[in-house]
């Protein structure tokens, strides 16, 4: 497997889920060890990351693996992972109250978003992802990888 190079959906996507899991670490330290400015930047580019890569899901993958596979979102994995995506969103906004300095940062939604992260990429790694490098024609399964290499 090319890792340089990552040509199906789960390599790309299962990357970003890991480049952007560093990211949300090196935020979460540099708040930590006082460093107030790194901190901030880190998280906005975590922050811009995580919004592109949910972007890109519910845009892009979600609606082809929709007409390709015949799950529908009302019901099923993809309904529970849309749903998960305003949770993740709803943390997200109060990290960026804790990042900018708005509301102290007592380490809770942190927590909670890096726990909900671990769940949610699990399942689209092991279950989705896979399923739309199975259903997915291979030029539209390229045009995917290719947004979501484009940050
Ligand atoms: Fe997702
Ligand atoms: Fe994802």
């Amino acid at each position: 497997m090319d890792t340089e190079n990552p040509r199906t959906i789960t390599d790309a996507l299962a990357d970003d889920h890991r480049r952007l899991e560093d990211l949300r670490e090196r935020a979460e330290d540099a708040l930590r060890t006082g460093g107030r400015g790194e901190a901030t930047s880190l998280f906005a580019e975590f922050d811009r990351g995580l919004r592109h890569h949910i972007r890109v899901e519910e845009e892009l993958l979600f609606p082809a693996l929709e007409r390709e596979s015949g799950l529908r979102r009302e019901f099923g994995p993809i309904g529970v992972m849309i749903a998960e995506h305003r949770a993740i969103e709803g943390l997200l906004e109060r990290l960026v109250r804790e990042f900018s300095g708005e509301a102290a940062a007592d380490g809770a939604p942190m927590g909670q978003l890096s726990a909900m992260l671990e769940a949610h990429d699990a399942k689209e790694e092991m279950v989705l992802y896979p399923m739309a490098d199975r259903t997915i024609g291979a030029a539209e399964r390229e045009s995917i990888v290719a947004k979501i290499r484009t940050r």
